[in-house]
């Protein structure tokens, strides 16, 4: 029997969403069965033997369906293998990187039970038309250009790093 992996997201503009996609994409591409869903939706995690949730970070913190969605099947999840990815800077500068895996470790760290297989930070997708309040009232926030630095051969190399290690548990 391959095994089943449920891909759960957690996003506000739909970047996340889409890297979830080329995720699952990816590893349906191996010898796993793959479910794409939102984190909000997921009532249950039976019948899955591996979860990768993909969230994205506001204000240092992993998107709030994300921290429930741990909250919330905690039991669950502590009998599975679990990948994460977070993202993301919205540029290349080192320090930043850095400070993002910190800001995930800071976050995870408030789920002690959880040990996951993989973790990983990606670069997000950024557009100052698209704030929503109270972030389109930030100054410092309107004047950053839109960007995009979403790596599709860094999220795929990792999504297929992933399927060896949910492959061969
Ligand atoms: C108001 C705001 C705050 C953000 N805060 C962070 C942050 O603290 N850390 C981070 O890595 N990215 C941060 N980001 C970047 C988002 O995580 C990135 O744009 C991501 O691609 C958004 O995902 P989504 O399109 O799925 O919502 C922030 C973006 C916005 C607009």
């Amino acid at each position: 029997m391959p095994a089943s992996v449920l891909v759960a997201y957690a996003t506000r503009h739909g970047s996340t969403q889409e890297v979830a996609e080329a995720v699952a994409a990816t590893l349906r591409e191996g010898r796993l069965e793959v479910d794409l869903r939102t984190a909000r939706e997921v009532r249950s995690l039976e019948g899955y033997s591996a979860v990768v949730l993909g969230t994205a970070i506001y204000m240092f913190r992993l998107h709030k369906d994300a921290r429930r969605f741990l909250t919330r099947h905690r039991e669950a999840l502590s009998k599975r293998l679990v990948a994460i990815f977070a993202m993301g800077p919205f540029n290349n500068d080192e320090k930043e990187w850095q400070g993002v895996r910190a800001q995930l470790d800071k976050e995870l760290a408030m789920f002690p039970w959880l040990t996951p297989v993989a973790q990983e930070v990606f670069g997000g997708k950024f557009d100052p038309a698209k704030l929503r309040f109270p972030y389109n009232l930030v100054p410092y926030l309107k004047r950053l250009p839109a960007s995009d630095i979403r790596d599709w051969n860094a999220t795929r190399a990792w999504a297929r790093s992933v399927a060896e290690r949910l492959e061969s548990p």
